[in-house]
């Protein structure tokens, strides 16, 4: 009797371990399809051309943890940004890092508190947003591709708007002459650099070449004089914002464009797709972008508008709004700590 009971018993669990098993298999399957398919129509939508079978099956698990991330962070109900699967999706983000960042970093703190004259310190009135696209002191964005040159991204459009501001004319600059002409001290090309720097290169250089006249090529290339000897702009000078205050960011970049740097390291940052940012993000400054705007959603959230040089499909058509006014005084993902601008 009590074998029996125990056959029965077992032979129960065996039957519903069983029907688990194959429903959580079939799922599993079914998962895994649609996941295959949502790969084919993402690589169909960007042209992404595999080298073999290998790679492929390689890049669809990561595409597949990438967009079980972005699917669960759109979830949660009460954030104030979405994210989508971009164009970035079959990277890791380390990957991902490595080929998009590319600010290095002020040197040592020497420099920050060395800093020259900061020329809206006496502001006392700003406006309650501010746009700089409506303007007209902001060229389309640009995407840097495959080159950690964000630095000259960052600097070239700072100094768009400061031109735009001083002649009343938008032109576009070239960011391929500040990768290959511009490579004394922190200034790496491809492999990083600073926006102070770039000022530096430019007053030194005696102005900037237009995009048209010296285009972007996303890789390092020797300089080519005869190009960098045409100027289409030029600048004075260039000061930092005194550092660790969203405050004097804000009367800054109230009068022009300003260049920042920003820790834009986390998944959440490649994936951003829509809203204010609000992190996640630390303080580790990373990449170069440049803030073009400031202002406060219907909610009350206040943000920074801020220009990235990752295409127009990334983000808000390229940009990304960016919560201001924090508790921490470095401002969100530290954009208050290393910011900069032109004069002309
Ligand atoms: C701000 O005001 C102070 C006091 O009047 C003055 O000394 C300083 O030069 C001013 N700063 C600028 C950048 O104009």
């Amino acid at each position: 009797m009590g074998s029996t009971n125990q056959n029965q018993f077992a032979c129960v669990v065996f039957i519903i371990l069983g029907l688990w098993v194959s429903h959580s298999v079939s799922r599993t399957l079914n998962d895994d399809a649609s996941m295959l398919e949502k790969h084919e129509q993402w690589i169909a939508l960007h042209g992404r051309v595999y080298k073999d079978v290998a790679e492929k099956e390689r890049r669809f698990v990561i595409f597949k943890e990438n967009v079980k991330l972005i699917e669960s962070h759109n979830r949660v109900g009460d954030r104030l940004y979405k994210l989508s699967v971009n164009e970035f999706a079959d990277q890791t983000n380390k990957e991902f890092k490595a080929a998009r960042n590319g600010y290095k970093g002020l040197p040592s703190m020497g420099e920050t508190s060395l800093s020259s004259s900061f020329k809206y310190e006496n502001v006392t009135a700003v406006p309650s947003s501010m746009d700089w696209r409506k303007k007209g002191a902001v060229t389309p964005v640009k995407d840097q591709g495959q080159c950690g040159c964000c630095w000259a991204f960052s600097a070239v459009a700072a100094m768009e708007g400061v031109t735009q501001l001083k002649t009343g004319k938008l032109v576009s600059l070239s960011e391929q002459e500040l990768v290959d002409c511009d490579v004394k001290g922190e200034d790496q090309g491809c492999q990083g650099g600073l926006m102070d720097d770039a000022f530096e290169f430019i007053i030194n250089n005696k102005g900037l070449a237009t995009e048209v006249i010296y285009p972007y090529m996303g890789v390092d290339n020797t300089c080519n004089a005869k190009k960098a000897a045409s100027h289409a702009a030029k600048i004075n000078g260039h000061e930092d914002v005194p550092a660790n205050n969203e405050k004097a960011l804000l009367k800054a970049v109230a009068n022009q464009p300003i260049s920042v740097a920003i820790d834009a390291s986390g998944s959440a940052f490649q994936f951003y797709s829509s809203g204010i940012f609000t992190g996640e993000c630390g303080t580790e400054l990373d990449h170069g972008v440049t803030a073009v705007g400031y202002g406060t959603d219907e909610d009350g959230t206040k943000y920074w508008l801020v220009k990235n040089s990752w295409g127009a499909s990334w983000g808000e058509n390229g940009y990304i709004r960016m919560q201001r006014d924090i508790d921490a005084k470095e401002g969100l993902c530290g954009i208050a700590m290393e910011s900069s601008y032109p004069t002309a």
